[in-house]
């Protein structure tokens, strides 16, 4: 372990184990993320250690455990260097093959490569995959480089040297200003400007004063802030560090869910080590400049994620939000000013500090600089984390980086923001995505979660899928919230379920209005932002729900049936045989019939009724056709 006490020493440092690696040296890279944990990456690993221990190789290779790589369907993901050799989903019993053929003879193994979906092409260097060429990484890029455990790794790659010119070139007003003037707005929401929290956060006549790193993260479908932490944990660390001497503090907490253990462990081991270091505690890197790091586990409500919740909770009590007259950067942690951003957020400080405000600027659009990080979860080909400059429009997102619509389907809608956010459809999907372009189309850019919907999607299910979520996490302090969920929760199921009213709508766009108005805080104020979004988008649907008791989509159970064409069976038994609850009857010469009393409408016959046939048809607004009787349903078939 080495003691840093200088910009000179870290730069040192850093030559020295550029020095001790070889360029050339194979090294395999295993993906180490939760995705690829929970697929199998850790065999993948033991299985790569037995293999080069049995060959008595350690001397010629190298092995590293990183952090997610972003294409999460695709794990275990290995790459190997110094080529960038990609092998998706791979398993303990291609390691032999892998380190005989690949890492010693460099010969590709074909089958374990990335086939592109449109042109068929297998693809051998993970970069010039379509998912990964078509993004701009420049805080996420350094995940799947580096193994997050090892402080050394991130130094190699330039880690720290923000700080280090922070401290010895800059002086906390400097730096202050080059954020100011690069514009960067918080990623984990509602993009407010991050110089200026900062600057009011320091100008508070109090002491002392904190900050936060936010990964809460408990969006349906969002995990690009704890991949972010549990990938580079000292991306985030350095970015608060350089915050923390910007504003004047001295203490500082990661506040990070309980369920996140992978983000908890490798933040725990990036602050020990940087303490170790030298790069946190007294007098980092001798500039005088004090500052120590403390975790705080949160323990999982969507709520807590909101400032005033979160710095409740950080104080030990349950975390529920109050009132923000004052806001957490004046009064905050113990009535103290309080610095709040998210992971991203802080990730990206670093690179502003080393590049400067021009070239920051430079990157996104008018209002909304730098990048920023998706989920693309949904109905999309190539699911994942996906990074790009701000203003990259929906379908670059979905077709060029995404892949599409999976199995030809039409593309229908995407969620933005979290629950709070909306639904843009299908004729804005050139709209570019940045903080204010989103806001404009009734959505919000949240901290970064897009979820794809197909033509399959009904509207009207999806805002109540983001309602009962947020019924679930309600903290129930203020009634607004508490009880204007529920009341939209109970009209939404009554939409759903075909006891819609005339008079539904207005009432369900009333109660949008007074939460917005007069709930406590944003989960209040925006719950009714998934509702609103899509009665603007696709009203047309909550009125066939309502006036024609028809879903559209055929998702809402209530309202579909399943109903085999008589002219169409084939007596074929496939669906017959796979019907989980024994609703169909039939033959083999006998054509089929759902018997509706029993049907629970899980569709699964309507997905395995062979094409050539199309025998099961769905019905929704109109009564299903009477069965032919028994004797009736003898089938005739053609004679060839
Ligand atoms: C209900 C609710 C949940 C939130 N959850 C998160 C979260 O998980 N992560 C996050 O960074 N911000 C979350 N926020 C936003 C925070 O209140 C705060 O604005 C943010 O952490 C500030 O950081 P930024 O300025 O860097 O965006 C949430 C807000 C609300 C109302
Ligand atoms: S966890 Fe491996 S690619 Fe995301």
């Amino acid at each position: 372990m080495t003691r840093i006490s200088s910009p000179a020493e870290l730069e040192k440092l850093g030559q020295e184990i550029l020095a001790k690696r070889d360029p050339n040296k194979p090294c395999i890279t295993i993906c180490a993320g939760t995705a690829c944990h929970t697929t199998g990456s850790d065999e993948v690993g033991i299985a790569f250690n037995e293999e080069i221990s049995r060959l008595n190789l350690w001397e010629q290779v190298e092995v590293k455990r990183t952090g997610c790589h972003g294409f999460c369907e695709k794990g275990p993901i290995v790459v190997i260097y110094p080529e960038g050799i990609c092998y998706f989903q791979v398993q303990p019993r291609d390691i032999p093959e892998i380190i005989s053929q690949t890492v010693m003879d460099k010969r590709v193994i074909e089958r374990l490569l990335y086939v592109d979906p449109l042109t068929k092409r297998k693809i051998v260097i993970e970069s010039d995959i379509p998912f990964y060429k078509n993004q701009t990484r420049l805080v996420f890029g350094n995940n799947s480089k580096l193994d997050p455990k090892d402080i050394e790794d991130y130094i190699a790659l330039g880690g720290y040297s923000a700080l280090a010119k922070a401290l010895s070139e800059m002086t906390p007003e400097q730096v202050l200003e080059v954020v100011k003037r690069a514009n960067i707005r918080g990623r984990g929401g509602g993009g407010f400007p991050v110089g200026r929290k900062w600057e009011t956060c320091r100008n508070v006549p109090a002491e002392p004063k904190y900050v936060i790193v936010n990964c809460d993260e408990g969006d349906p479908g969002a995990y690009m802030d704890r991949s972010l932490l549990e990938g580079n944990p000292h991306s985030v660390l350095e970015g608060l560090i350089i915050g923390a001497y910007a504003i004047g503090s001295q203490e500082g907490f990661i506040y990070v869910r309980q369920e996140y253990p992978l983000a908890v462990d490798n933040a725990g081991i990036a602050i020990k080590l940087a303490g170790e270091y030298g790069l946190l505690g007294e007098n980092i890197l001798g500039s005088g400049f004090n500052f120590t790091v403390k975790i705080h586990r949160g323990a999982g409500a969507f709520v807590s994620g909101e400032s005033s919740a979160l710095m409740t909770a950080i104080e030990g009590m349950v975390g529920e939000p109050r009132p923000k007259y004052i806001r957490t950067a004046v009064e905050g942690v113990w009535g103290k000013p309080s610095n709040l951003n998210n992971v991203e957020t802080w990730a990206n400080i670093p690179l502003v500090i080393n590049n400067g405000a021009e070239w920051y600027t430079a990157i996104g659009t008018e209002n909304s600089k730098g990048t920023k990080i998706f989920a693309l979860v949904g109905k999309v080909n190539n699911t994942g984390l996906v990074e790009v400059p701000m203003g990259t429009t929906l379908r670059d997102i979905i077709y060029n980086i995404g892949g599409g619509i999976p199995k030809g389907k039409k593309f229908k809608a995407v969620q933005t923001g979290g629950p709070s956010g909306g639904c843009i459809p299908e004729q804005l999907i050139d709209s570019p995505v940045d903080f204010d372009e989103l806001t404009k189309l009734g959505s919000m850019m949240g901290s970064g979660g897009m979820i794809i919907m197909d033509e399959d999607t009904c509207m009207v299910d999806v805002a109540k899928y983001f309602v009962d979520f947020l019924c679930d996490e309600s903290c129930g302090k203020c009634l607004p919230c508490r009880e204007g969920l529920k009341q939209m929760q109970e009209i939404l199921t009554n939409i759903n379920e075909g006891r819609g009213s005339e008079g539904d709508i207005q009432l369900l766009e009333e109660l949008a209005q007074v939460m917005a108005d007069t709930s406590l805080c944003a989960l209040g104020t925006t719950a009714a932002n998934p509702v609103v979004s899509t009665l603007r988008y696709f009203r047309d649907e909550y009125e066939a729900h309502i006036e024609q008791k028809r879903c559209p989509a055929y998702v809402c159970k209530e309202l579909t049936s399943y109903y085999i064409d008589p002219s169409k069976c084939q007596a074929c038994m496939i669906c017959l045989r796979e019907c989980p609850v024994q609703a169909i009857v039939g033959g083999k010469n006998q054509i089929h019939v759902v018997e509706q009393d029993k049907c629970t409408k899980c569709g699964t016959c309507f997905e395995v009724c062979p094409p050539r046939f199309s025998a099961v048809t769905r019905i929704s607004g109109e009564p299903v056709p009477p069965a032919p009787p028994p004797k009736e349903r003898v089938l005739v078939r053609e004679k060839k």
